[in-house]
Order: C-alpha cells, then structure tokens, then sequence
C-alpha cells in the first residue's frame, strides 16, 4: 500500500506551499488536485461554455483529457496535450473553477485519476475533499485553514509581489463568495473529515505548519 498524506482546506490557506515542502522532505510526489480542477475549467472557458449550464457543462467536459506528469520535482497539468501550468491561476479561472467543480462528472472523471496516482505512488495530495472522498483511508489527514483576514492579506501580498494591482476589501470578498460555494456544493463539498487534524496557519510560519504535519507522519510511522 502506498503512503498517503491528504491536505484539505479552503484558498488561501497555504496548502500548496506546505504540501510541496512536506513532499519534498518526505521524497514523495505532490499530486495538487486544484490544478486538474483548474484545466478543466480553462478548457470550458476557452469553448465558451455558461457554467450554469449544467447540460453543455456535461457534454463539454467529455472533450477535456488531463493528466498530469513532473519535471524537476514541479507537476505539470496537461490539456489535451498542452501544458497548460502558465494558464490556470488566473482569478477569472479561479472563479470559473469553484463554479464547476459541483458537477458530479467532472469530479467523477478527476477522483479517478487522483484515486488512480494515489494507489502507485506514494503522495502528498491536497484539495477539497481529499480526506473525505479521494482518499478516505490516507495515513495523515489534515484540515489546514487560516481565518479569513489572514488568507485575504497572503493573497494580496503576493499578488502586489508579482506587481498585479489589487484591492484587499475585494480579495477578501471573493475569498468568501468562493469559500461559501465550496463549503455548500451539493456533491463532496469542502469540509473537514472525521479524523483529520485541524492545523490552523493563522498565526503559524510554513515551516511551522509543515512540522506539524511531518510529526503526524512520524505517529502514523513512515
Ligand atoms: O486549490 P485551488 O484554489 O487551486 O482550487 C480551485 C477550485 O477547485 C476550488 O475553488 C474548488 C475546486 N476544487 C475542488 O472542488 N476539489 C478539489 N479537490 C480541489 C479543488
């Protein structure tokens, strides 16, 4: 069986950086299910396709082969062929993906392949509903939020850093309209497991959070 550690938590919370700093500590593979999410929705975005509309979204989604692949230790999302890595992590993506992750193929058609690596390699792997519904038996699981001021400010620093204008009251709007979709969605919604760890980032460093999370694996041996 493979060793698995799955990370939940909303935007924002940090769970990428932690997740790739723990995969590299442990030699492990970081799987970023947000990012298959993401290529999905680039592509129905670029085929002009109303995220309201489930039926379009349903026939759409069938043209989308994604898969994902590493070089140099960083994941690659591909899109029917194209890597699509550069694209996907823009606001209005963003957006289009928190709006169509409800529908139950797209998640089916995602799970598989997140079930599919997981089963043959040994994996860091954080999303929604990681803990819940990807991997339900995962070694470690952790919750990992951050109050709603804090992630907003993350955002808008690092945006300002890539000299993107932004505004702090709109930041923190969004981050709410896109928590408050993802926590309510009908189909695997984002919430924290039963038995997941609840780490909150608020006050902590990354290197303090991926502590936390590496003396889990420690207790649970690997
Ligand atoms: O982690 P992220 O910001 O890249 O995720 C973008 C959107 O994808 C998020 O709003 C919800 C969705 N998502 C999901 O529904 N399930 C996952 N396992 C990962 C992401």
């Amino acid at each position: 069986m493979s060793f698995q550690i799955a990370i939940d938590g909303p935007a924002g919370a940090g769970k990428s950086t932690i997740a790739k700093r723990v995969a590299k500590k442990k030699e492990i593979i970081y799987v970023d299910t947000g990012a298959m999410y993401r290529a999905m929705a680039y592509y129905l975005l670029k085929r002009g396709v109303n995220s309201g509309d489930a039926e379009a979204v349903e026939r759409e989604c069938e043209g989308a082969r994604i898969s994902i692949s590493y070089e140099n230790g960083e994941q690659v999302v591909w899109l029917n062929g194209e890597n699509v890595n550069g694209v996907i992590r823009t606001e209005k993506v963003g957006q289009m993906t928190s709006d169509v992750s409800k529908y139950p193929k797209i998640r089916e058609q995602l799970t598989l392949l997140q079930k599919e690596l997981a089963s043959t390699n040994d994996v860091v792997m954080d999303g929604r509903d990681i803990g819940t519904c990807v991997l339900p038996e995962a070694d470690v699981k952790v919750y990992l939020t951050a109050s709603v001021e804090v992630r907003a400010k993350r955002r808008y620093l690092e945006l300002s850093e890539k000299g993107v204008s932004c505004d702090l009251e709109q930041i923190t709007k969004d981050i709410e309209i896109r928590d408050r979709q993802d926590m309510t969605r009908e189909i695997s919604p984002l919430k924290q497991a039963e038995d997941a760890v609840l780490v909150d980032s608020s006050d902590m460093t990354i290197d303090e959070a991926v502590e936390v999370i590496l003396g889990l694996c420690k207790e649970n041996q690997q």
